[in-house]
């Protein structure tokens, strides 16, 4: 049976009308590279570590060193995961991600906008400096200020980078379908992107909080869904 045959007729007709796709990713879009996602039952993330203990400003300045080890652990198994069919599918349209993989950019995205950072970034705490030096297990100190060396990613309690909140808010208003993929849609402020596009296909094993704003949902996974898109989205 030849992919295409597998989409829904709800899910053709809006990309059959679209000139322009952009895509709106989370952790689901990297499920099928054997990334873990957080809230997934049994699986998640949060669902073995506190999120507040491990994922906050506040515990950095408490605690670093266990977040330090965990977010360097988290970056190996990102470099041990290949991209699956679904970021390849996305290789040639603009994608806005919650995630901080590189498994977009690995599938030949080349333009994706990282709203909550990367696991390969790194900048002092304090001066901001990017560093792009050797990593240890130890904590680092800045080579400009001596503050600790942190992960480029945004904890809660942070604001997201506004080049990158700026630039998805374009990107969505000036297109025309935003497919949705692998996002339980119930982290603000990024959750409330989606309500800026003017048709929404979501594509979900489950329904999630964007559900309800979709035009249609599509109830398959991204590695599926998206390789069946691939004739409208390349
Ligand atoms: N294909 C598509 N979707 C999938 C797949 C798959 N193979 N497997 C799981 N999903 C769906 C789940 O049903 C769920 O709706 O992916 C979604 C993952 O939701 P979350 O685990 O909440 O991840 P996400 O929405 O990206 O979280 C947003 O929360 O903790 C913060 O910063 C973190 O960026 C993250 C943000």
């Amino acid at each position: 049976m030849t992919q295409e045959l597998i989409i829904p007729e709800a899910a053709r007709r809006l990309v059959d009308k679209a000139s322009s796709i952009v895509a709106f990713t989370g952790a689901g879009m990297s499920a099928e590279s054997g990334l873990a996602t957080y809230r997934s039952p049994k699986s998640g993330l949060w669902e073995n570590v506190d999120p507040t203990a491990m994922a906050s400003i506040d515990a950095w300045a408490r605690d670093p060193e266990p977040m330090w080890q965990w977010y360097l652990a988290r970056r190996e198994q990102a470099a041990q995961a290949e991209p699956n069919a679904g970021h390849r599918a996305l290789a040639g349209i603009p994608v806005i991600t919650q995630n901080i993989d590189d498994l977009h950019e690995r599938g030949g995205a080349e333009d994706v906008v990282h709203l909550h950072g990367s696991l390969f970034e790194f900048r002092c705490t304090m001066c901001a400096r990017p560093y792009r030096g050797p990593l240890t297990n130890e904590l680092i100190s800045c080579p400009l200020c001596e503050n600790l060396i942190r992960p480029g990613v945004v904890w809660f309690g942070e604001m997201l980078p506004s080049k990158e909140w700026n630039r998805a808010e374009e990107l969505i208003r000036d297109c025309d379908l935003l497919i949705v993929v692998g996002t339980s849609g119930i982290v603000q402020p990024a959750a409330s992107l989606p309500l800026l596009a003017r048709h929404v296909l979501e594509i979900s094993p489950d329904p999630t909080s964007l559900t309800p704003i979709s035009d249609y949902s599509w109830r398959t996974t991204a590695a599926i869904g998206l390789s069946a898109l691939l004739h409208w989205i390349r």
